[in-house]
């Protein structure tokens, strides 16, 4: 049987570089979504694509015929995990651009939602494991002022997530599905939260201390945390989850 196979967005940087780079190391066979490839993960059992996920419409498309034309059963398990996420300009609603906002919610919640029903679409006659991971967060589940959009995307994220487990529950080989909050971070995300203007962003204040008192996660570390929860036995049993209490 050959290696398992794992789409993943936002592989170029941060969370899901660090991710890309464990399942790459544990052979596993991957397809990278992001505007910026990187070089790094240039190498045979690796396909990149250079997409804007804030008009994932196409790349939806394109994913549903990648995943149709693999081999029928002809590896260990599919993975898809949708990892790719952006910050509006972090401030009140009626402060932030409109353009803006409706991108950082194109990318964090209608890219996972397009991406995820050409996946389960295109694989439903598959009877390997197939599991859906969304990367959520702790904001999901409890809101900042001055996030709302980033709050708002990864709530809708939680509860896609939700609904889909109770449709692939229903159906023979249905897919496992879980939104996964993975802790706070030391990337760049992190770092635009620290920087904010401290005006509009009340918060700013709390995310430096996590920097400044050594809170943060490396994101090898959090990446090693996220990826051993997908492979837990029990993976799926709630579709909603946080690696801080594993
Ligand atoms: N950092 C934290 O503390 C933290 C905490 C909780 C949850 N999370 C979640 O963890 C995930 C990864 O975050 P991170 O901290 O690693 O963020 P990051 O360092 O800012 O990386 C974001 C990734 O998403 C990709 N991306 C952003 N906009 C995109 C677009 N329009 N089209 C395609 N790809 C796009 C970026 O690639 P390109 O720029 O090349 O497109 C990059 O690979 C996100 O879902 C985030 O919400 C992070």
């Amino acid at each position: 049987m050959a290696a398992s196979i794992c789409i993943l967005t936002g592989a170029s940087r941060g969370l899901g570089l660090a991710m890309a780079r464990q399942l790459r190391a544990c052979g596993q066979r991957l397809l990278a979504l992001s505007r910026q490839p990187n070089a790094e993960l240039d190498g045979r059992d690796v396909e990149q694509w250079a997409v804007d996920l804030s008009q994932p419409a196409e790349a939806a498309a394109r994913l549903r015929v990648w995943v149709a034309a693999l081999p029928r059963n002809q590896f260990a398990s599919l993975t898809l995990i949708n990892n790719a996420a952006g910050l509006a300009t972090l401030a009140p609603l009626g402060d932030v651009d409109a353009a803006e906002l409706s991108q950082a919610l194109r990318v964090g919640l209608e890219a996972p939602m397009l991406l995820t029903a050409a996946f389960l679409d295109a694989s439903a006659d598959l009877t390997v494991p197939r599991k859906v991971l969304n990367i959520s967060t702790g904001l999901a589940r409890s809101a900042i002022a001055g996030g709302a959009v980033y709050c708002a995307a990864k709530a809708g994220l939680d509860h896609l997530s939700r609904a889909i487990a109770l449709e692939e529950a229903a159906r023979p080989n249905g897919a496992k599905i879980v939104s996964l909050a993975p802790g706070v971070i030391d990337t760049d995300m992190q770092l635009q939260l620290r920087s904010a203007d401290a005006q509009a962003f009340g918060e700013r204040a709390r995310f430096a201390s996590l920097k400044n008192e050594g809170r943060l996660d490396s994101a090898e570390a959090a990446a090693a945390k996220v990826l051993a929860w997908l492979e837990r036995a029990d993976f799926g049993s709630n579709p909603i989850g946080d690696v801080r209490d594993a």
